[in-house]
C-alpha cells in the first residue's frame, strides 16, 4: 500500500514537471526577453562572442535554434546546462528574437 502511494506522488510530480517545461514557440513575452537575453549578451557581447542580433535571422531560423528542446542551441553551447534558463525565460527570449528578425515587423539590426 504504500508503495503505491509513492509511486502515485511521483507520477503526479513527473506528469506536472512534463507540462512545465513543454516549451511552447507561441509563449512569452518578447519584452520580457529583452530582459532575459541578458543572460545570453553576457558572452555575446561583440568581444567573446558575436553579438547576439536578432534581426541577423529570420523568424524561421530563429526558431530552429528553439526546436526539440532547443536542441540547436544546446549543441552551440557546451555549458548550456549551467546557463540555468527556465522553460520561461526561454520562451520570453524565442519571442524576443523572433519579433525583432529579420522578416517581422519591427527587425533590430543594431543595439
Ligand atoms: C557562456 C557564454 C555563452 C552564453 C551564456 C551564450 N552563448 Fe551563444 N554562443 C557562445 C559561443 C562561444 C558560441 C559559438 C560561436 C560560433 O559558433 O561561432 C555561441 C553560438 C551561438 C549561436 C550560433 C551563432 C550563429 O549565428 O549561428 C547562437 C544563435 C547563440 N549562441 C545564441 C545564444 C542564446 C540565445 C543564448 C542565451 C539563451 C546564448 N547564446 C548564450 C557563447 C555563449
Amino acid at each position: 500500500m504504500k508503495f503505491v502511494k509513492f509511486a502515485s506522488i511521483c507520477a503526479a510530480v513527473l506528469l506536472a514537471a512534463g507540462t512545465a517545461q513543454g516549451f511552447d514557440p507561441e509563449a512569452g513575452d518578447g519584452n520580457k526577453g529583452k530582459d532575459d537575453v541578458a543572460k545570453c549578451k553576457a558572452c555575446h557581447d561583440g568581444t567573446k562572442t558575436a553579438k547576439l542580433n536578432p534581426g541577423s535571422k529570420t523568424k524561421k531560423q530563429w526558431s530552429r535554434f528553439f526546436e526539440e528542446d532547443q536542441k540547436k542551441l544546446v549543441a552551440k553551447h557546451a555549458d548550456w546546462a549551467t546557463f540555468g534558463l527556465s522553460n520561461d525565460q526561454l520562451q520570453n527570449i524565442h519571442r524576443f528574437l523572433v519579433e525583432r528578425a529579420l522578416d517581422s515587423d519591427k527587425p533590430q539590426t543594431c543595439d
